[in-house]
């Protein structure tokens, strides 16, 4: 008896100690140990868009895809998107579009964005302005949907070649979710607000897009990978616009200044609201990823990189007094044009005027996957792990 006080508290002491070490191995072990995910889920405007928009409304145009699917395949690009490449890296087959009812598969993921989505909604017509009618909120009911349907298929159906084309329920849980959209609401709100109006916006449409995150995590999303919204005011479409600018208009690389503020100043408010839901939903990993300054390094040192100046637009006729859209013919000159092809989308950072070539998309993708650019620093293989 005399002797047990003595021995229990070094053995309680011992048993303290390898369950310290234990969980500060488990900690080391747990955020290097890979994800496997079974599965992505994406909403987003057009750097996402995977063909939704083009199911929704009309095809995309040749001569996009041409240099990766050799036909149009509903991304606004002459190939993949960085969500293609993600999905690549991550050893799963390219997203269907939730919209596309041919050919699809969603076994291993869906894609909800749409090319024109806001996380706003707009009161405009995609026929007047190309405001996508699906944005950020809707694609989040549209997840709902899609999640509460195929669990119900998948439980009805008694032939597993049935199921083939849909998700596990139990898979949901492990997914990836991945986030680009913001772009569209800074464009709609150059269209039509002023600069007081729009940065006194900026808090709203970030909280919505916090809004639409806190939706997913009691759907069930834990890991949750969110790009930032990129240099629009690099975008050739607008800076060909751009005559005779007035001094300090235009930065060093030809871009206008304000509307990069505008992009960085959401991105700083996008950054400090991540921090916030990480503290408050827990259990979720949520990787805030730098795709500005990955755009934006390309842009700035083209040629260093193996391109041409990025003012350059590959497919399309930019900057006469009409603009001749990729794919689409119009009028210059007075006589019909094509709006076709260069002759190395390889070489050139802007397929359309607007959207990024895919050796541009395959350029950023390599620099944010490794984590190099993300907060935390995680690579995306590994950016399950919660965050505390
Ligand atoms: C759209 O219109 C409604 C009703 O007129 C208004 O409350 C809302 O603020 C508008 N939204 C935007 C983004 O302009
Ligand atoms: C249109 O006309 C202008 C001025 O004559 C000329 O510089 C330009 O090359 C022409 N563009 C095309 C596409 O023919
Ligand atoms: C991430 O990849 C980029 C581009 O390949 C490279 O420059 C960078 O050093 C890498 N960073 C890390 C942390 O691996």
């Amino acid at each position: 008896m005399e002797f047990s006080g003595g021995t229990v508290f070094p053995v309680m002491l011992l048993l303290l100690c390898a369950l310290l070490i234990s969980e500060g191995q488990n900690m080391a072990d747990s955020t290097s140990s890979s994800c496997d995910y079974p599965a992505i889920y994406n909403f987003g405007d057009s750097n996402s868009d995977t063909g939704g928009i083009a199911a929704a409304f009309f095809p995309m145009a040749a001569p996009c895809g041409e240099t990766y699917f050799h036909r149009p395949a509903g991304r606004a690009s002459d190939g993949r998107l960085i969500i293609d490449f993600i999905a690549d890296h991550l050893g799963l087959p390219f997203l269907s579009p939730y919209l596309d009812s041919v050919g699809s598969n969603f076994q291993h993921g869906a894609n909800f964005a749409t090319g024109g989505a806001t996380i706003r909604r707009q009161n405009e017509s995609w026929f007047e302005t190309g405001v996508s009618p699906f944005p950020l909120d809707i694609q989040v009911e549209h997840y709902t949907q899609f999640k509460e349907r195929s669990a119900y298929f998948y439980s009805q159906d008694k032939v597993a070649s049935d199921k083939s084309r849909l998700p596990k329920p139990e898979d949901f849980s492990k997914a990836l979710y991945t986030f680009d959209v913001g772009q569209n609401d800074l464009a709609a709100a150059f269209r039509k607000m002023s600069w007081e109006e729009l940065r006194a916006a900026l808090p709203d449409i970030v909280n919505q897009f916090a809004k639409q995150i806190r939706g997913m995590y009691e759907r069930g999303a834990r890991a949750v990978w969110i790009h930032n919204t990129g240099p629009i005011g690099c975008l050739p479409a607008s800076t060909v616009k751009v005559k005779n600018p007035p001094p300090g208009y235009l930065d060093e690389h030809g871009c206008i200044k304000s509307q990069n503020d505008a992009a960085m100043e959401f991105n700083t408010q996008l950054k400090e609201t991540v921090v916030q839901l990480r503290a408050e939903l827990s259990g979720a990993a949520i990787t805030y990823v730098d795709v500005y300054s990955a755009k934006y390094g390309l842009i700035s040192n083209a040629k260093k990189h193996g391109f041409e100046e990025a003012s350059k637009v590959c497919c399309g006729i930019h900057g006469l007094e009409n603009d001749v859209w990729c794919g689409n013919k119009g009028i210059v000159n007075g006589s019909e044009v094509y709006g076709g092809s260069c002759a190395e989308p390889g070489g050139i950072i802007s397929w359309d005027g607007v959207h990024y070539t895919e050796a541009a998309n395959k350029w950023i993708a390599n620099l944010v996957l490794n984590g190099s650019l993300s907060d935390p620093p995680l690579p995306i293989a590994r950016a399950c792990h919660p965050q505390i």
